[in-house]
């Protein structure tokens, strides 16, 4: 028996309560200089590279990680948004350093990533044509095995400003599972069954099929500011919902505006990390995460009432 199996069934018999306390721990412990920027009982965010994060956490102790790495399109080109011109640019942790580079990133972070996951956990990365085929790539020379390539359909994307090509209207999602062996999670029948209103495409009672349809964040997601790349709600709930059981751990190590903590919090009853290394975003995300908690407090007295 490997290290890496003997260290993942010895850790199987610890609650995930434990095991969450744990990573938590071997995070903050060497050196003590990372401490989390937010945390609550089920819950750490993390102002700090995620390299430096997924380097100190235990093998085998997460369920399932979302990324959603840099696009790498920070270019200095134009597109539309509310009918006017804008500047593609999001930041500089957008910026390509070049092929080779942005390559040797993608494989590094998703090497680390694979490390972190539990053999049965699965991974999902999103991403546009200008990253997510590096990604695809690194997923398979890093061993892992491709299950599903969603393709994200936002019916209400901005139009083409050039009128030179095709409107860009979709993002993919590739989801991998660590092990090809493993039996991974995949929650069917709430898939099949449950109730998806945002998507105009999804039959009700009928399999999911591998095209979402769900429009961009809704406003309410940018009450306390928004994240250039921010995610809808909605797109991250159905992510956990499929591949993940209460109790579970769950990783975001580009955490941006918080939509997968705060998914996580809505789904109930499962833990996050999240690593970001813009303090503003973390800020936007705590405020995000408190009205959560806030409102979920809320929702639990009016049903005691
Ligand atoms: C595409 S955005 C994620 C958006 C997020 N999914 C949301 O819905 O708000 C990527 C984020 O990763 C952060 N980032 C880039 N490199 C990072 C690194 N090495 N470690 C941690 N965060 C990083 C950026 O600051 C950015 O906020």
């Amino acid at each position: 028996m490997n290290v890496e199996r003997h260290l993942y069934l010895v850790e199987k018999a610890l609650s995930p309560q434990k095991i969450f306390k744990n990573v938590l721990n071997d995070i903050i412990s060497p050196g003590n200089e990372i401490k989390p920027y937010y945390s609550s009982e089920k819950t750490a965010i993390f102002n700090d590279d995620c390299l430096e994060l997924l380097s100190r956490m235990p093998e085998n102790s997460i369920d399932m990680i979302f990324a959603d790495p840099p696009y790498m399109l920070s270019n200095n080109g134009f597109t539309c948004q509310n009918g006017r011109m804008v500047s593609v640019n999001k930041g500089k942790w957008d910026k390509s350093n070049g092929f080779a580079e942005d390559t040797a990133f993608h494989d590094t972070w998703i090497g680390a990533c694979r490390r972190v996951l539990k053999p049965e956990g699965t991974i999902w990365i999103s991403g546009t044509y200008h990253s997510i085929y590096q990604c695809g790539y690194m997923l398979q020379k890093n061993n892992f095995h491709i299950l599903n390539d969603i393709a994200w359909f936002k019916p209400n994307a901005a139009p083409n400003l050039s009128c030179r090509f095709f409107t860009a209207s979709h993002e993919t999602i590739l989801w991998a599972r660590k092990d090809k062996k493993a039996k991974h999670t995949f929650n069917y029948n709430e898939m099949k069954n449950g109730l998806f209103p945002e998507d105009k495409i999804k039959k009700e009672k009928t399999q999911m099929r591998s095209v979402w349809s769900i429009p961009t964040p809704k406003n309410s997601e940018k009450e306390f500011g928004k994240h250039p790349t921010q995610k809808p709600v909605d797109l991250l709930l159905r992510i956990i919902k499929a591949s993940t059981n209460n109790e579970d751990i769950i990783l975001d190590p580009f955490n941006g505006g918080g939509t997968t903590g705060v998914a996580v919090s809505l789904a109930g009853n499962r833990y996050y990390i999240g690593s970001e290394i813009d303090s503003n975003f973390c800020e936007l995300t705590v405020k995000r995460l408190l009205q959560v908690e806030k409102d979920n407090e809320e929702n639990l007295f009016s049903v005691g009432c």
